[in-house]
């Protein structure tokens, strides 16, 4: 039985996440909570093998099916062996990116459609979905300027239309789930958007573990 709290960080390359995720964890360790941070694709030694291969830039030859498989495979171990355990134990889990990075990245960007990227994870996850999703929304060329061209992975190197892409699908979903997902302007200081991202967690964690004391 779920007893913690899932959050998950989505937003465009370059948006900051990772950022704002060590500031979170900073915050939820001073307060007392039990915070695991993860991200995707990641988090557990297969997962990670998966992420090596899905980022290689060596491998231009892989089909999005594929594409979208491996994460979603990725993300079945990360559930299972990081996500679910650490839920049932009551901490809160910050997740850098989960199952809208999918729908975006593969759905939109990859053209497979919402829907059947939806259903493969659907099966991956096996109901574990995040609470809250904060989604840090910047223009995705601002977001590929701010990482180096040397250092891009296999999907940071894609062409302009398809980060355009997957920042269309970021808002279409933002507009479908409005009760999960919050977006915030990824465009200030770091300060700025944490002090935003403070203000909802608080509320979350308020209105969470209240309720599990009744
Ligand atoms: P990463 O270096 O972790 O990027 P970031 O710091 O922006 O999160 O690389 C993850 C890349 O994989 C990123 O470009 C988004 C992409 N991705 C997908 O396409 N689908 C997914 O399901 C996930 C989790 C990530």
């Amino acid at each position: 039985m779920k007893k913690g709290v899932f959050i998950s960080l989505e937003g465009p390359d370059g948006s900051g996440k990772s950022t704002q995720l060590t500031q979170m964890k900073m915050l939820l360790d001073k307060k007392g909570y039990n915070c695991v941070a993860t991200r995707e694709p990641g988090g557990t030694v297969i997962s990670e093998k998966i992420r090596g291969l899905v980022l290689d830039k060596e491998y231009s030859e892989m089909d999005c099916r594929t594409e979208a498989l491996l994460y979603a495979a990725a993300r079945a171990q990360h559930v299972a062996e990081v996500i679910k355990p650490a839920l049932e134990r009551g901490d809160v889990v910050i997740c850098d990116r989960f199952v809208d990075s999918s729908i975006v990245y593969q759905g939109y960007g990859r053209k497979l459609s919402r829907e059947k990227v939806a259903a493969i994870n659907e099966f991956a996850i096996a109901g574990c979905m995040p609470d809250m999703t904060f989604l840090f929304k910047l223009d995705p060329e601002i977001g590929k300027s701010r990482i180096e061209a040397g250092t891009r992975d296999r999907l940071e190197s894609e062409l302009t239309e398809f980060h355009s892409e997957v920042f269309r699908g970021y808002e279409e979903m933002e507009k479908l789930y409005p009760s999960r997902i919050v977006g915030i302007d990824a465009g200030g200081s770091v300060d700025e958007i944490h002090s935003k991202v403070a203000w909802h967690l608080e509320m979350l964690l308020k209105e969470k573990y209240d309720a599990c004391r009744y």
